[in-house]
């Protein structure tokens, strides 16, 4: 009985190591996982113009916050994509959990080979670091289609004006979201 008992704890505690690993490694190797307030992905949803029916990207999902308020309160449909395993099972379990899986589709991997899914986005969301941004700036504009809208949470992509801006607060801050066109 004993023996069962510390091999159920010592499988938690490994449970726990590998959780906190992936997310260590991820955070260091991308873009760390913070996830963005409601009222921020909201309002930048909003600037971006997201209207029933229509398609929405999310390159770095996280928990999918931004696919759940973007299916529940715009009546959108949503493709998340997700490095870390575990925002990705975590994304997953919430959107299946919230009811969402026919409106939501998570993918599992490195969103710069993802570019399948932007041609045909009506908005993409994005909440990546300046870095980030810079990174991908080439690929990203050449990848979206000629009338997707993208949005991008605090942060800006450094040679790209924005045609359109919002103050909104996240994590308990005033920040920028951003519109961008190809
Ligand atoms: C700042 S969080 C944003 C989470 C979510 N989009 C939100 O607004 O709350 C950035 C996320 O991007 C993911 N990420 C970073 N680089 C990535 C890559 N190359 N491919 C896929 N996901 C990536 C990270 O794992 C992290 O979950």
């Amino acid at each position: 009985m004993e023996i069962v008992f510390l091999i159920v704890i010592g499988l938690i505690v490994f449970l726990v190591l590998l959780w906190q690993l992936t997310l260590l490694l991820t955070s260091m190797l991308t873009s760390p996982t913070v996830y963005a307030n409601d009222k921020a992905i909201e309002d930048s949803l909003k600037l971006a113009g997201l209207k029933r029916g229509e398609s929405v990207v999310d390159l770095g999902c996280g928990n999918a916050k931004s696919l759940i308020i973007a299916a529940k309160k715009f009546g959108a449909k949503g493709i998340g994509v997700e490095i870390s395993p575990y925002c990705y099972f975590l994304a997953r379990w919430r959107v299946f959990v919230l009811g969402e899986s026919k409106n939501i589709k998570i993918i599992y991997g490195d969103f710069t080979r993802a570019e399948k899914y932007l041609k045909s986005a009506d908005v993409v969301y994005l909440y990546l670091l300046n870095a980030t941004l810079a990174k991908i700036e080439k690929w990203f504009f050449s990848s979206i289609g000629p009338k997707t809208r993208v949005v991008s949470l605090a942060f800006v992509f450094p040679n790209k004006k924005p045609i359109k801006s919002t103050e909104t607060f996240n994590l308990r801050k005033k920040t920028i979201a951003r519109l961008y066109r190809k």
